[in-house]
């Protein structure tokens, strides 16, 4: 690498291995007071970095992505949903985006397959209710969730994440898995993973106990599971949301548990995230966690190491490991 190094603005507190390993091929400010960059610092950080280690909660949209020339050429996204960057500004930017697929994927899959057991049995309300001082003791009768074993899991997004989850409820639970996506994968694929193909998304809909989401957020995916879709749920059924809060009209989720044709939800993410809607605060048949898909401190440190690897492949000349 050439002197002087290149500078590496990091724009959320990081775990210290990553800081590290930044600190041994780039000069790094780091963000050690983890404020969230407003627009302002962040178009200076664009016009002052040679590159940034952004996240997936930094809008990075057309107002801060000003058409080039920046300074900064590469946005190393921390994460690996990029439905936060504005692509086409990026390019007119003259930025590559870099993500991190692959190392969270195990953790996000067992993260859906708790929010699942979560919701089902209803182990969010059994909880408060003991901290609460509300359980009175064991009764046949009391706090009766629904069974996990057998239930049919549709997949949406048979992806990497779609894929480990469809693992996890076949080996473990028995689960009948449904799957739909974009793109069919090979017979034998589908096989390997005892999955049965939906061709259409309403079929899965239909049919499914519980539908488990892992397409990414994007223009086409907004809004996917909109009022009508949430319909076509079978009565009774539960949605799970790993992947990203843009999927889901929160409104329609919330009528539907009202009426009582679906039978509750499992969210991890959230269309105003940090903000959670009252209407969901206030639901028992609703488990709500804080983004916490990729939050080990293996995974994270692994997330930190791949946009690291990303930065360091670009400015050596090399091909990058994990364009978008
Ligand atoms: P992936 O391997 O790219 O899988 C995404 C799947 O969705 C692919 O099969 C893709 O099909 C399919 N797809 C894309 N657009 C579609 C569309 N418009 N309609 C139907 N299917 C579509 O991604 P991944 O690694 O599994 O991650 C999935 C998402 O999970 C990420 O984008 C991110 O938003 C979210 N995530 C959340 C957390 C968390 O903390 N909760 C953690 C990690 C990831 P093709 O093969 O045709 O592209
Ligand atoms: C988390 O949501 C990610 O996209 O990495």
């Amino acid at each position: 690498m050439s002197d002087p190094r290149p500078l590496i603005i990091v724009t959320r507190r990081v775990p210290e291995p990553v800081g590290r390993a930044l600190a041994e091929s780039f000069d790094v400010r780091l963000n050690p007071d983890n404020h969230r960059f407003s627009p302002p610092e962040m178009r200076r950080a664009l016009s002052e970095a040679d590159g940034m280690m952004c996240t997936l909660f930094d809008p990075l949209g057309p107002d801060v992505l000003l058409p080039g020339p920046h300074r900064c050429r590469i946005l190393a996204n921390f994460g690996v949903g990029v439905d936060h960057v504005s692509l086409p500004a990026a390019r007119a930017a003259g930025l590559l985006v870099t993500n991190t697929p692959g190392v969270l994927t195990d953790c996000t899959a067992d993260l859906t397959i708790a929010l699942i057991l979560m919701t089902l049995r209803g182990l969010g309300s059994g909880e408060r209710r003991l901290r609460a001082g509300q359980w009175t003791g064991w009764t046949p009768t009391d706090q009766l969730g629904r069974r996990v074993t057998g239930r049919t899991l549709g997949i949406v997004g048979f992806g990497r994440i779609g894929r480990a989850v469809a693992h996890r409820a076949t080996r473990g639970f028995g689960m009948p898995v449904l799957a739909w996506s974009r793109t069919r994968p090979e017979q034998e694929l589908l096989e390997g993973f005892g999955v049965t193909w939906c061709d259409t998304l309403d079929r899965l809909l239909a049919e499914s106990d519980v539908v488990s989401l892992h397409v990414p957020g994007s223009a086409e995916t907004a809004n996917l599971m909109d009022a009508e879709r949430l319909t076509r749920m079978k009565p009774g059924s539960v949605l799970i949301n790993t992947a990203r809060g843009s999927l889901v009209d929160e409104d329609a989720l919330v009528r539907s548990l009202d009426t009582g044709h679906l039978g509750g939800a499992g969210l991890d993410v959230f269309v105003n995230e940090p903000n959670l809607s009252p209407a969901l605060r206030a639901r028992e048949d609703v488990v709500v966690l804080p983004h916490l898909g990729s939050a080990t401190f293996e995974t994270r440190v692994a997330m930190g190491m791949k946009a690291v690897e990303n930065l360091r492949s670009f400015f050596r000349g090399e091909a990058l490991p994990d364009p978008v």
